[in-house]
């Protein structure tokens, strides 16, 4: 039976339901595969200047990038629903950048925009839904503030966090947006904010009492060089990647390839 084009409104019923399972992909052969396994949604998240582009962090992330990689996963036509990363200093600015910049993310193909922040980003996600376009929040562990916080680190483990973390779900909830990831909180905040709010959380690093979880493809599929520890690699692909290309390499120097059958429809 064919899969039903996941909607906002999709993800948005199954709070309480149906658990959401989340991936990211920044790419068209990446976004069939994990369509096809089955996802809910896919992030084309800025995460991909740590995955793909070799940075440090994903605060040199431009619109540019994100437009590039949301075109390729969008050109796969996924069922599931496609949501791309607002990177750094393109919605901060005002409600004015944040809504020419997020039209360029739809144009591009995606269906929901991602901004990091929570209550200093009201007017942000209320405009951008006002206008049309739907926005998941991001709390706990904003990776664009990775500067001032001294490092990617645990948010909430005071109570003063904790509280504001539920504030900022609320005040998301209130803004308009469909959904909320909540990055490396502790799992009893996490579950409290879950608790407080009628949309669903997804969590990566914060535990399992979210409505759904969302992990980086690359830490899945075992690319990551220096994984999170609250990331689990389903498949060692670096060492599967590594043995083939090595054979590839002895092949071609021993004269193992091509062998006849590579070359039989090459007219001379
Ligand atoms: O950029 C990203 O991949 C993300 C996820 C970690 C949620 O924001």
């Amino acid at each position: 039976m064919e899969r039903r084009k996941v909607t906002v409104q999709t993800i948005m019923s199954m709070k309480g339901k149906q658990r959401i399972a989340m991936i990211t992909a920044y790419d068209y052969p990446t976004a069939r595969l994990v369509d096809q396994a089955g996802v809910d949604g896919i992030l084309v998240g800025d995460s991909l200047g740590m995955t793909v582009l070799g940075f440090e962090n994903t605060l040199r992330v431009t619109l540019r990038d994100m437009l590039i990689h949301v075109a390729a996963v969008a050109r796969a036509k996924p069922k599931a629903l496609l949501i791309a990363d607002m990177p750094f200093m393109t919605y901060e600015t005002g409600v004015r950048d944040a809504l020419k910049n997020a039209s360029k993310l739809i144009r591009a193909g995606a269906e929901a925009v991602k901004p990091e922040g929570g209550q200093e980003i009201f007017d942000v996600v209320n405009n951008l839904v006002k206008f049309g376009i739907p926005v998941m929040g991001h709390i706990g562990l904003n990776p664009q503030r990775v500067l001032s916080l001294g490092g990617f680190r645990m948010i909430g483990r005071t109570e003063e966090q904790a509280k504001k973390l539920i504030e900022d779900a609320k005040a998301l909830q209130e803004a308009g947006a469909f959904a909320i990831v909540i990055e490396m909180v502790p799992a009893s905040v996490a579950k409290a904010v879950t608790e407080s709010i009628k949309i669903p959380t997804i969590c990566i690093g914060a535990g399992p009492h979210c409505d759904g979880q969302i992990l980086v493809i690359h830490d899945v599929l075992g690319l990551t060089e220096r994984p999170p520890s609250f990331a689990k690699k389903y498949v060692d692909l670096a060492s599967i990647i590594r043995d083939a290309v090595a054979k590839y390499v002895s092949e071609v120097r021993n004269g193992e390839f091509p062998s006849a059958e590579y070359y039989k429809d090459i007219k001379s």
